[in-house]
């Protein structure tokens, strides 16, 4: 058995925003998605996790914000997968802080599960590989194997535990890129990402093509970004986010993560295209909207979403780094 010297491992994971959205899992007990993603990891907001293993313990314990959760599930697959990787046998207490601003409204998990799967390996001892510890982090949630690098980051679906992992994209040369978060509402969604996926995939008569439009966005947003267009990536990434939310609405039930707030900034970007300010949006399972614009219109946009929306509730975030191990 091999483990650090005191059983403990701290890392710090960044967030990231997907560009061509992951939407369903063909196998939901090891996170294999039906189609690939592209994301980008944010430099603002990430998560900060603290790992240690002690005999002591009866149970595994996750504590977030200072809050200890009920549910660890999806914290105990991350940590089965260690213990059986390192030989420990004893459980674990989790600890993690969001340092993500409450008007963001950016999801944590992505950052939580990533920060997770490094510490918790680091505690074990183990060095992985990051793309062993992208699969790690898969295990607690699919865009978590994408926190694990900064930059822009594809996630490969694979077809089994092994071929599904993401890797940081190397011959990117759009950089100037900036995402403005609009926090529409912080309230926890009804329907969380995990269900209303699986519901979209086996109710919506759309999945189908959802799973070709996918395939067609990577490969041309992976041109936008080896080519320096930002108009095609942000074509791209709106029509993608459209898509997407297309399958929640023609789900049986149907549902929406979109509140009135959210057609409103959709409204203002559309607006501010029209007046020749380039500027998309994106959205992920929630009602908040990020807004991609590039340096020569950030502060154009800025005005415009504080000026609608308060300057309270925009966020602003650029590109991101890879994940951190700190010392303990
Ligand atoms: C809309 O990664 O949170 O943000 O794997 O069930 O934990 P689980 O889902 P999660 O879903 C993310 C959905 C999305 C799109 C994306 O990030 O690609």
């Amino acid at each position: 058995m091999t483990t650090s010297a005191n059983n403990q491992g701290t890392a710090i994971a960044h967030t990231n925003i997907a560009l061509v959205k992951y939407w369903g899992k063909i196998d939901s007990e090891l996170t294999l998605p039906y189609t690939g993603s592209l994301s980008l990891t944010l430099d603002k907001f990430y998560t900060e996790t603290k790992v240690t293993f002690n005999e002591e313990l009866s149970a595994d314990k996750l504590v977030v914000d200072g809050i200890p959760q009920d549910n660890v599930n999806k914290a105990k697959k991350v940590l089965n997968r260690v213990r059986q990787l390192s030989g420990i046998e004893s459980f674990a207490k989790v600890e993690s802080a969001n340092f993500v601003p409450t008007s963001a409204g950016f999801a944590s998990s992505a950052s939580a599960f990533a920060a997770m799967a490094a510490a918790s390996a680091s505690a074990a001892g183990l060095q992985l590989s990051s793309k062993d510890l992208s699969r790690l982090a898969r295990l607690g949630s699919g865009s978590a194997s994408r926190s694990v690098f900064g930059g822009f980051v594809e996630w490969l679906p694979g077809t089994d535990d092994e071929s599904s992992y993401a890797y940081p994209l190397e011959d990117v040369v759009l950089t100037d890129i900036f995402v403005l978060a609009v926090n529409i509402s912080s309230k926890k969604k009804q329907v969380s990402s995990g269900e209303g996926m699986k519901r979209s995939a086996s109710t919506s008569p759309y999945y189908a093509d959802w799973q070709k439009v996918v395939a067609e966005d990577l490969i041309n947003i992976k041109h936008a970004l080896k080519t320096d267009d930002f108009s095609l990536l942000g074509q791209i990434a709106e029509a993608n986010a459209m898509r997407m939310h297309s399958l929640t609405l023609s789900s049986l039930p149907p549902f929406t993560y979109f509140e009135p707030g959210t057609l409103k900034v959709i409204k203002l970007v559309q607006d501010l295209r029209s007046h020749g300010v380039e500027c998309y949006y994106t959205i992920d399972a929630g009602p908040n909207v990020k807004v991609l614009v590039q340096s020569n219109n950030l502060e154009a946009v800025k005005t415009a979403l504080s000026e609608q929306f308060g300057a309270t509730k925009i966020s602003e975030a650029k590109p991101g780094p890879e994940i951190e191990l700190l010392d303990n």
